[in-house]
């Protein structure tokens, strides 16, 4: 079981929309399985996501995880969750209950950023992976308002999608981790002596 973070951020660095919205669902070629999803979801087989990301959903017209088992980050369960979504307040016991329920397939990581980061402490996260939009939306939240910036990315590969969004993936590597975003004498290559 590999967890696998997949975000949509637009070109300009945001992965929300100014009032909240995932980027994605502006987008005029959004639609059930666009933006590459279909295909990713091939092998999860579990949704993880945190408490501001799962509530939305339930006053969603359909269900959007039919397929899936879904996990949840949160120190409440929201009113109206169904029954077979699990909800936890402690990262560590959530990842054991997922552990618990694997039968071999991966975890999407659906978000937000405080939740990637919180699985990227604890050493679970195995895959950080983008959709670059093609607009900007000049306001939002970015994925390092909680995301450690100093993240180690290794590429493993990209591919023009449908509609011109473009899909990076990377593995997460703490070995690699940078320490350039906290280091006051960092400067572009060009830059050094
Ligand atoms: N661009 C995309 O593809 C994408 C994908 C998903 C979401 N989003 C956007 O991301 C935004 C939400 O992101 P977010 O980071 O604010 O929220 P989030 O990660 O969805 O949920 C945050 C909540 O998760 C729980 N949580 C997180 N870390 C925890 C920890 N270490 N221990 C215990 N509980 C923890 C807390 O729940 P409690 O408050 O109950 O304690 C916290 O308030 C939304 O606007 C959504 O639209 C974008």
């Amino acid at each position: 079981m590999k967890i696998l973070a997949r975000l949509c951020t637009s070109a300009d660095g945001y992965v929300t929309t100014p009032n909240g919205w995932p980027p994605q669902v502006v987008d005029p070629v959004h639609a059930p399985g666009s933006h590459g999803i279909a295909e990713f979801l091939d092998g999860c087989e579990a949704a993880l996501m945190g408490r501001t990301t799962f509530e939305p959903a339930l006053t969603n017209d359909r269900w959007p995880w039919p397929d899936l088992q879904v996990f949840v980050l949160g120190s409440h369960r929201p009113a109206g969750t169904p029954d077979h979504v699990t909800v936890e307040s402690d990262p560590v016991r959530l990842l054991q209950r997922m552990r618990a329920a694997n039968r071999g397939g991966d975890v999407h990581l659906i978000g937000g950023p405080s939740t990637v980061e919180t699985f990227r402490a604890i050493g679970a996260l195995d895959k950080l992976e983008l959709v670059v939009l093609p607009f900007l939306l000049g306001g939002g939240m970015r994925l390092t308002d909680s995301l450690d910036p100093r993240i180690g990315l290794t590429f493993e590969s990209s591919r023009a999608l449908p509609g011109g969004s473009v899909e990076i993936v990377y593995t997460v590597d703490p070995e690699r981790e940078s320490s350039r975003a906290n280091d006051p004498n960092w400067a572009p290559a060009s830059q050094r002596r």
